[in-house]
């Protein structure tokens, strides 16, 4: 699997080169916004305490030049050629007032399960410039996004050839970061006019997803290195078997969402209204997997060297002691998922924490350090999961999303650092691994916990939207650099 569109994008540049990318760029309003510079980048984190981590040269590598490794280089610390180090976001997370979508609508219900409305979240529409200048500015050579398909397709069947092009920018912004794109096509949320069709327990969902995916890769293919049809389709199901420390007995993500479904249908007057947390689950799984085989297929008629994929949610699941169903839980969560991969491209996958599972999943074990969400403080995920993922598909691995919630920045250093080492020990031993993209660059909005969990490596000032680089973010941005440990 190369980035066989490594030199499409340059062609694509001349069109929209630094002439036309400057014109374009938003006004940046009169607001305390500043615009991160690379002086006050290295500024900024030399205050976070990390003079001396930042390498004297600030500019990511072209991903078409291969880094090799200094002749000194440490072995045993370095990572693959042309690894993919990178940092990931979803539209909904970090753009802000994305008004024509489903959540948007439910985050405004009185009593809404949202805690808070997304609002401006990290006015990244505005402010990508400089977001995706200063991912490749830290050292990282990968950027990971989503389309918000409700801004592009706010109305049925009429498709908003401005947001295209707003994408389209964002994509031409990386190549000239010479950052490698990874483009999530649907993150979750979805247009307000497909959730009142019934979402994907709608008959017809699959054909409508295909023909979003045909129009944008239509417009955007050239300027993408890896398609993803979905992220964590296999959510729905999972939500079926986890507990959070201090859940209480007996509740579980399913009932909480169906008890919301009801409300939100009752609210909003509609009786089919759906969407990807709220319906049920097996309707909505077999909608998705429909959906995911008619967009990739859309996908490729368009661009048939494209890569493609999707992103699933893994745990490392482990066995309790007694009455163990890890087996059934991976055949229903991962299952059918793991089976489709076989024939994909490659496979993102998507790990936190790990799950002792019992009948259901257990809670974290007592007297664990558990995270700002309630998950268990549990880095070594990352090389359990490379390892089961790659062994049941053989197809390449990329992690595509693995972090950590927490206001204490030492914690999220020392839960990066255990997490590389423990997937260089599963590249060492073979395991195909392509890369590596943190969650999340941005400190952003966490879903129904509102902005209160921050999985970001980079700071957000809501009232003034100043972005401040945490040490973390310093240190992974060196690591990606020098692409060793
Ligand atoms: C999702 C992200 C989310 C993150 C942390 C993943 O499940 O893809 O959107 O913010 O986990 O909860």
């Amino acid at each position: 699997m190369q980035n066989q569109n490594a030199a499409a994008g340059f062609g694509v540049l001349a069109k929209y080169g630094s002439d036309k990318m400057a014109k374009d760029q938003p006004p940046v309003s009169k607001s305390s916004v500043k615009p991160i510079s690379r002086r006050t980048l290295l500024q900024s984190a030399s205050a976070a305490a990390v003079a001396g981590m930042i390498g004297g040269r600030s500019f990511a590598q072209p991903k078409s030049a291969a880094r090799p490794a200094a002749a000194s280089a440490d072995k045993s610390k370095t990572f693959p050629d042309k690894f993919l180090w990178g940092c990931a976001t979803a539209g909904h997370q970090v753009e802000g007032n994305n008004t024509s979508s489903d959540l948007w609508l439910i985050e405004h219900l009185p009593g809404s399960i949202f805690k808070e409305p997304s609002g401006d979240a990290c006015d990244h529409y505005h402010l990508y410039p400089q977001d995706i200048s200063m991912l490749a500015d830290l050292g990282f050579n990968t950027y990971r996004f989503s389309l918000e398909w409700a801004r592009i397709e706010p109305e049925e069947g009429s498709f908003s050839n401005a947001e295209l092009e707003h994408y389209r920018r964002m994509l031409a912004t990386c190549r000239e970061h010479h950052l490698t794109t990874l483009l999530t096509y649907s993150h979750f949320s979805l247009p307000r006019w497909f959730a009142f069709k019934g979402g994907w327990q709608n008959p017809g969902a699959p054909d409508l997803y295909a023909r979003f995916c045909e129009k944008a890769t239509k417009h955007l293919g050239d300027l993408v290195d890896y398609a993803s049809t979905f992220n964590e389709p296999d959510v729905p199901q999972l939500l079926n078997w986890i507990s959070l420390a201090g859940m209480p007995g007996g509740t579980n993500f399913t009932e909480m969402f169906r008890t919301g479904l009801d409300k939100v249908r009752r609210q909003v007057n509609s009786p089919e209204f759906a969407n990807f947390f709220l319906g049920d689950g097996m309707k909505i799984r077999d909608g998705v997997i429909a959906a995911h085989h008619k967009g990739r297929a859309a996908m490729k008629s368009v661009r048939s060297d494209m890569p493609v994929g999707f992103n699933l949610a893994m745990s490392d699941d482990q066995p309790a002691p007694e009455d163990s169903h890890l087996a059934e839980k991976q055949a229903d969560v991962y299952g059918p998922w793991l089976e489709i991969a076989k024939h994909e491209d490659y496979l993102g996958v998507q790990t936190y924490s790990r799950a002792v599972v019992g009948k259901r999943d257990l809670p974290p074990p007592k007297g664990a350090e558990l995270t700002q969400v309630g998950w268990e403080f549990y880095p070594e995920c990352v090389e359990h999961v490379v390892r089961y993922a790659s062994k049941q598909t053989g197809v390449p691995i990329i992690v595509t999303e693995n972090g950590i919630s927490t206001n204490d920045d030492t914690r999220r250093v020392e839960y990066v650092q255990r997490a590389l080492a423990g997937l260089k020990r599963a590249i060492d031993d073979g395991v195909d691994v392509r890369g590596y993209v943190a969650w999340s660059l941005l400190d952003n909005f966490e879903w129904m916990s509102g902005f209160d969990p921050k999985f970001g490596i980079v700071a957000v000032d809501r009232v003034t939207q100043r972005r401040t680089i945490k040490p973390s973010g310093a240190m992974l941005g060196n690591i990606a650099r020098r692409n060793s440990l």
